[in-house]
């Protein structure tokens, strides 16, 4: 045996002994219930027993924690929110994985993977974008659009029954006739295409037409969910390529409204590039046939609130999701205050949809995240199971009186007028020489406040009305006297003389 006959001959047998080396990237495949198969990618890096890397899912990466390989067996975690890990573990061969997923909130799946060439891409080749232009106005949504979402409450557990039963659980509550009419489908309806490339849904969603017939027998309009990027993030297949077509196919089935998630879009193309990667799908849905509010939903990255309404936007999402907790409700509703002036009828700017009955927060702090959602003319999707809501739940979402403050027809958001320690004051401008006042408390403790017309740059108040309580207050008082538990909130109205 000559000396690299020996070299070779070594290295077979650490691998053997240590185990298979395990760097470089794998495509894994995970099939689901619904009938299919979801794609992401390892990238590891194997040094001894200890592994490290990432995975790349839908909406971006995530580093793994805890990674060994040993005798040919890998194990690694992957951390999602605090306290909430996914774990694999499995065999892996030179070219193969046989993966568990242990998901402690959805169970446990089996999960295979390929090793991937150095030079083979996990993206699809990029597409040129249209010259930028100014996309018409679609005409819709001159107030916030209402309605419900699917994803804060059921995520990827929704199908046709459950749609129906909500649509009829909206006109049953009365949560119809106080406003809330888009029914919206949100990730993982999505199946596959077929040969001339035209999309169906999957199995939980037998028939979209239908499905569609029946919320508008409810007198209520259908939303769906689609990425500009060739999947969702939850892994879905996305419109990438398939934009007119895509489009056309939502208004054949009768769809009223899409949100478009920027998701793997990050895999092909640059944030700078966003206005025009939205602009084609603007272009697509006003050339659909069918009217189709359009919401816009990448984040808040490249300042959208400037471009989103040249891209055919009706709504923008301006931050991160949200989460059923008070502090990121209020980082979203703060995150509104320097850009109140890009809102109009028919454009908003989208701090997320609404957690409330979702039974994380108090119930004043669900009162205070509609009382900011009111105030800053936010889009009101309610994100609860609304087959089971508690009277509680019902009140914070039908009060009229709130809801006539976010669908006031003039269409001005709010913004920040007032603040001392932890206790805001903002104003809306409402039409008819009204004022909507938000008075929050964002501290732990009790808060008295005490704030005088005059500091608010308001006078010749003719009226006071508190609008959660439905009462009257003196309108000859110069200031305004609350006390908010923490973080609680008021909303008045004032009438201002002219
Ligand atoms: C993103 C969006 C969410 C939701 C999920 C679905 O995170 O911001 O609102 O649509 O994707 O996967």
């Amino acid at each position: 045996m000559n000396r690299f006959a020996t070299l070779a001959a070594t290295l077979a047998l650490s691998t053997l002994l240590l185990g298979q080396e395990v760097s470089g990237r794998w495509r894994l495949q995970q099939h689901v219930d619904d009938g299919n198969t979801l794609e992401t990618f390892l990238d590891l890096a194997q040094q001894g027993t200890s592994v490290t890397g990432k995975l790349l899912v839908g909406w971006g990466e995530l580093p793994i924690i805890d990674g060994r390989m040993e005798g040919g067996r890998i194990s690694f975690g992957v951390p999602m929110d605090p306290g909430y890990i996914l774990r694999y573990s499995g065999e892996v061969s030179a070219t193969q994985m046989r993966l568990t997923l242990i998901d402690s909130k959805a169970g446990s799946f089996p999960v295979s993977g390929i090793r991937m060439a150095a030079d083979e891409s996990i993206a699809p080749p990029r597409l040129p974008l249209p010259e930028l232009h100014e996309v018409r106005d679609n005409g819709l949504v001159r107030t916030p659009p209402m309605g419900w979402n699917s994803w804060n409450f059921f995520q990827g557990k929704i199908d046709d029954a459950t749609i129906r039963q909500i649509a009829d659980a909206l006109v049953g509550s009365g949560m119809r006739d106080a406003g809330y009419m888009y029914v919206n489908i949100d990730d993982t309806w999505a199946g596959t295409r077929d040969a001339s490339g035209h999309i169906h849904a999957n199995k939980k969603f037998p028939d979209m037409k239908a499905l569609a017939d029946y919320v508008h027998s409810k007198g209520l309009k259908l939303g769906i969910y689609s990425s500009p990027g060739p999947r969702t993030c939850a892994g879905y297949e996305g419109s990438y390529g398939h934009e007119e077509q895509d489009a056309k196919t939502f208004a054949e089935w009768g769809i009223d409204y899409l949100k478009y998630d920027w998701c793997s879009a990050l895999r092909i193309y640059k944030d700078e590039e966003m206005r025009a990667v939205y602009q084609k799908m603007g272009d697509a849905l006003l050339h659909s046939g069918r009217p189709i509010v359009y919401s816009l939903c990448q984040y808040g990255k490249d300042q959208v609130w400037t471009w989103g309404k040249l891209a055919g936007g009706n709504l923008w999402r301006t931050t991160d999701d949200i989460s059923d907790n008070a502090s990121s409700m209020f980082a979203n509703a703060e995150a509104q205050a320097d850009i109140a002036t890009w809102a109009e009828p028919g454009h908003w700017n989208d701090p997320d949809m609404l957690e409330v009955g979702n039974g994380r927060m108090s119930p004043d702090e669900y009162r205070s995240h509609m009382t900011f959602w009111a105030v800053l003319a936010a889009p009101l999707i309610a994100g609860n199971d609304v087959r089971n809501m508690t009277e509680e739940t019902r009140g914070i979402l039908m009060n009229p009186e709130v809801i006539a403050v976010d669908q006031d027809p003039l269409g001005k958001q709010g913004t920040r007028s007032w603040k001392r320690g932890d206790v805001e004051i903002w104003v809306r401008p409402l039409s008819g020489d009204a004022k909507a006042i938000a008075v929050f408390n964002l501290g732990a403790d009790d808060a008295s406040v005490n704030v005088g017309w005059k500091d608010l740059g308001i006078s010749g108040v003719a009226s006071v009305r508190d609008l959660w309580n439905h009462h009257d207050l003196p309108a000859g008082n110069a200031v305004y006297s609350v006390t908010l538990k923490p973080r609680g909130s008021s909303l008045i109205k004032l009438q201002v003389q002219h």
